[in-house]
């Protein structure tokens, strides 16, 4: 019983740990219009979205995002300009990686405080793949605007000087995208639900058209509903985020030793 709880409140904290930190890295955009449609998917932008072709301007369910680089300016990399829209209670994310199973992955969050009428606000946070636990970083992010209306959440931000070679041995605009939600709780983030991974694709060019993605069951039933799960265009096989598994295990286990 003892180790059950122990194990418990250390499952509770990998879920909590995610904190707050610093913001001086972010810069807001004076002009609070946000616009997230399908305007150029495909000929400027590159756009991923599950369920497939659905219409991020409108309403409905939709988890949406927008991918155009500037020209690329060696050394430095690109600046990407990136629209996101997604619904949910607590936040939506998308999140640039190398390797989806290992390493790590730059996540951009846009979510709502529930505290304050549900407005937004933004941050960004490092996720180790393997366990799926998220740290903040401090990954420069400009221009962000973004709004929430009830539980649809919109926002467009800028990366500037990306370049995935600096990290890695890998193409410099290059990066398997994530796309996901998760809940916002007493202000901290949590675990990170991936609904859509893209494999390695030059985020470069909007006409990529070998985008095979994986769009998976989302874990927590009550940011999607059902209709979302049907969704699939498989590539590869369906992997869940570890820590989910983690923390389901741990309960598993905490109740196990209860009875
Ligand atoms: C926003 O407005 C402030 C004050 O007018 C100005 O100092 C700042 O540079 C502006 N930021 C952007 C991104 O235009
Ligand atoms: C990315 O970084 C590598 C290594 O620093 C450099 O050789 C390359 O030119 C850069 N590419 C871009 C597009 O900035
Ligand atoms: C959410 O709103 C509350 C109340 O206004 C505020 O104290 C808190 O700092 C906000 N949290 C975030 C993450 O912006
Ligand atoms: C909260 O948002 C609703 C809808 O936008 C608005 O009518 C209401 O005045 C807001 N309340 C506060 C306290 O800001
Ligand atoms: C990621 O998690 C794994 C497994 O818990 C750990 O071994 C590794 O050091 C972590 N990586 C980072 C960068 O924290
Ligand atoms: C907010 O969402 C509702 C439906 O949930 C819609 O009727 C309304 O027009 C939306 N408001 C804005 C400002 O988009
Ligand atoms: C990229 O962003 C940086 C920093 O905001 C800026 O200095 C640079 O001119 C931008 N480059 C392009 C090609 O837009």
């Amino acid at each position: 019983m003892e180790r059950g709880l122990i194990l418990l409140v250390a499952a509770l904290m990998v879920y909590v740990a995610p904190g707050v930190h610093g913001t001086a890295h972010l810069s807001f955009a004076n002009n609070t219009e946000v616009e997230v449609n399908r305007d150029g998917c495909g000929v400027t932008k590159l756009c991923l979205e599950t369920p497939d072709d659905c219409d991020p301007s409108t309403e409905g369910m939709c988890l949406f995002v927008a991918l155009q680089t500037s020209p690329p300016m060696p050394p430095e990399g690109t600046n990407l300009s990136v629209g996101l829209r997604g619904t949910s209670e607590g936040y939506v994310a998308m999140g640039l990686t190398n390797n989806a199973n290992e390493g790590s992955t730059m996540l951009f969050i846009c979510a709502q405080n529930s505290s304050n009428n549900g407005s937004f606000f933004f941050r960004t946070m490092e996720r180790n793949n393997s366990n799926g636990e998220l740290t903040p970083n401090e990954r420069i992010t400009q221009e962000i605007r973004g709004t929430v209306n009830n539980s649809v959440i919109r926002c467009q931000f800028e990366v500037p000087n990306l370049n995935a070679s600096q990290l890695r041995t890998s193409h410099a605009t290059t990066f398997a995208v994530l796309l996901g939600t998760g809940p916002v709780e007493n202000g901290m983030i949590g675990n990170f639900d991936i609904m859509l991974r893209s494999n390695p694709l030059n985020i470069a060019n909007p006409t990529a058209t070998d985008i095979a993605t994986t769009t998976e069951a989302p874990m927590n039933g009550t940011t999607m509903p059902a209709s979302m799960t049907t969704v699939t265009t498989a590539a590869g096989s369906a992997l869940h985020p570890h820590a989910v598994l983690l923390l389901l295990s741990i309960i598993m286990l905490f109740m196990a030793q209860r009875r």
